[in-house]
C-alpha cells in the first residue's frame, strides 16, 4: 500500500516512520515533508493552504492511505474533498474538526453536553465583555476564537487588564488580523495532560498519555511555543483515571459530535487539567499533537496503519492497542530567538552518532537539504524548532538520560533546548 502524510514537520517525521514499520507499506509520501523524513519517504511540495492542489497530488499519486497531519488544510475541508473523489482518508471533516478551528463552537458543545470545563462567555464587542467579566474573579483567561497556534490566549491578573487583552485582541492590535469574537474564561489550576484518542465516529480508543512542555523557558517561564518537549509514561495516568476520562470527556465528546450529524473520525486531542475537582477540557485539537506525536508513537508496538483504516472504516471496537511499556521523551531543539524572529541554513552534525543511543529516534521537525537528498547533500536547519530527539526505555529517568544523551552530540549554530523535560514528573515520583 502507498500511504500519503500531508505536513512538513517532527509530528509527519514521526507518523512516516510508524507508518513505514507495517509490512503491509510499499511506499510512503510526504508533501510537502522536511529533511529528515525525504530520509524515509519520498517528498513532494504543496501548499498546506491550496486544498485544489493537494487534491491533484492525492489523484495524481492514487495512495491507500491519506494523513492529513497539521489543522491547517482541516480547518480548509481538505478530507471532505478527497473524500469526495473516493479517496481513504484519515482525519475529521471541515465539520468535525470544528472542535479544535472554533473555540466558542467547543465551549458551547461542551456544555450542550455536559462535559466537564472551565466556566466561559463568549463575547463580540466591548460593552458585551465589561458585562461578562464580572462574573469572574481574577486571574482570567482571555482567547480568541480562532486558529492562533497557542498565541491567541492571554492569563491577565485583573479585569481591567483582561478588558484590555480583548480589546487588543478585537481591534488587531495583538495578532495583526481582528477577531469577530473573544473569549473569557475561569482560570484552571494544575497539571496539564495531552490525552489523544483514536475515533472511528462512535468508539474511541485512547494513546498513551502526554504532557507538553509549552513555554520557551526552563521551569516553565517565557513565552509560549508549538512545544518544547513531551514525556508519556505509564505513571502518569492510572487505569481508574483513563477509564474516568474516557467515560465522561472522549466518550460524550464522540456522541455528541455524532447527535449533531457531524461524527467525528480522527484523533480526538483532549488538552485537559487535571484539576482539584477533576480534569477539565482546556481544548480540543482535530489531529495528532507536535511533539505528543513523537514521544507517543515511539511506544506503539501495533501497527499505525490497521488503527488508522479501523478508523476510517467503522471497526475501531475490534481494535485494542499494544504500547511498550515504561516511558519516552522527546526534547526539541529549537533555533535562536525561536519563538520569535531567528535564522536558518546552519548545518547539522552529529546526527548518526544521536541515532546510536539505544532507544533514539531523532524526528525532524524544521530541516532541509542543501542539495537533493539522494545526492548527499548536507543537513541545514530550516525552522524555529529543528528537531524533536525522541527516546523510549523503561523507566521515565531512562528515557530522558537516553534523549539528552543523543542530544548533547548533535550540533547546529544557536542550538536551543530546555534541559528540564519530564522534570516535575521526577520530582513526584518518591
Ligand atoms: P489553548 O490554546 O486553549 O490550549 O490554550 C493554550 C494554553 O493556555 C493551554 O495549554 C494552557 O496552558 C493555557 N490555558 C488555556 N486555558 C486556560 C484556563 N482556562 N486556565 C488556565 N490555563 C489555561
Ligand atoms: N503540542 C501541542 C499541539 O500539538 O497543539
Amino acid at each position: 500500500m502507498k500511504v500519503l502524510i500531508f505536513g512538513s514537520g517532527g509530528r509527519e517525521h514521526a507518523l512516516a516512520w510508524a507508518v513505514k514499520r507495517s509490512p503491509r507499506v510499499t511506499e510512503v509520501v510526504c508533501a510537502p515533508g522536511n529533511g529528515g523524513i525525504a530520509q524515509i519517504a519520498r517528498c513532494v511540495p504543496v501548499d498546506l493552504k491550496d486544498v485544489a492542489a493537494m487534491v491533484r497530488l492525492a489523484e495524481a499519486e492514487q495512495p491507500g492511505l491519506t494523513i492529513v497531519g497539521p489543522e491547517l488544510p482541516l480547518s480548509l475541508g481538505i478530507v471532505d474533498a478527497l473524500q469526495e473523489r473516493g479517496l481513504r482518508v484519515f482525519g475529521p471533516t471541515r465539520a468535525a474538526a470544528m472542535l479544535e478551528t472554533s473555540k466558542g463552537f467547543a465551549k458551547r458543545f461542551l456544555q450542550r453536553h455536559n462535559i466537564p470545563t472551565a466556566s466561559y462567555a463568549v463575547c463580540a464587542n466591548l460593552a458585551e465583555l465589561e458585562k461578562a467579566v464580572e462574573f469572574f474573579h481574577p486571574p482570567i483567561v482571555v482567547k480568541a476564537d480562532g486558529l492562533h497556534a497557542g498565541k491567541g490566549v492571554i492569563i491577565c491578573p485583573s479585569r481591567h487588564t483582561a478588558l484590555e487583552a480583548a480589546q487588543d485582541l478585537l481591534s488587531g492590535k495583538l495578532l495583526g488580523e481582528t477577531e469577530q469574537h473573544i473569549l473569557i474564561e475561569e482560570f484552571l489550576e494544575g497539571d496539564e495532560i495531552s490525552f489523544l484518542c483514536l475515533s472511528d465516529g462512535k468508539h474511541v480508543v485512547p494513546l498513551a498519555p502526554a504532557q507538553d512542555h509549552k513555554r520557551i523557558g526552563e521551569g516553565d517561564t517565557g513565552p509560549n511555543t508549538g512545544g518544547m518537549g513531551v514525556y508519556s509514561s505509564d505513571a502518569m495516568l492510572d487505569a481508574g483515571m483513563t477509564e474516568w476520562i474516557l467515560r465522561h470527556i472522549a466518550v460524550p465528546t464522540i456522541y455528541g459530535m455524532a447527535s449533531e450529524d457531524a461524527p467525528f473520525t480522527g484523533v480526538l486531542y483532549c488538552g485537559l487539567m487535571m484539576t482539584a475537582r477533576g480534569p477539565q477540557v482546556l481544548e480540543f485539537n482535530a489531529r495528532f499533537g507536535d511533539p505528543e506525536t513523537q514521544a507517543i508513537l515511539l511506544r506503539l508496538e501495533s501497527d499505525l496503519v490497521d488503527a488508522l483504516e479501523a478508523c476510517i472504516d467503522g471497526r475501531l471496537a475490534e481494535t485494542e492497542l499494544r504500547w511498550s511499556p515504561g516511558a519516552s521523551a522527546c526534547v526539541v531543539a529549537s533555533s535562536a530567538g525561536y519563538p520569535g524572529s531567528y535564522k536558518t541554513g546552519f548545518p547539522i552534525t552529529g546526527l548518526k552518532d544521536a541515532a546510536r543511543v539505544p532507544g533514539v529516534q531523532v524526528f525532524h521537525s524544521g530541516s532541509a537539504h542543501s542539495g537533493s537528498a539522494q545526492s548527499g547533500g548536507k543537513l541545514l536547519t530550516a525552522g524555529g524548532r529543528v528537531l524533536g530527539v525522541t527516546a523510549a526505555a523503561p523507566s521515565l529517568e531512562d528515557a530522558l538520560a537516553r534523549a539528552y544523551e543523543a542530544m548533547a552530540l548533535i550540533h547546529f549554530d544557536g542550538i536551543y533546548y530546555r534541559r528540564d523535560i519530564g522534570h516535575r514528573a521526577l520530582r513526584r515520583t518518591p
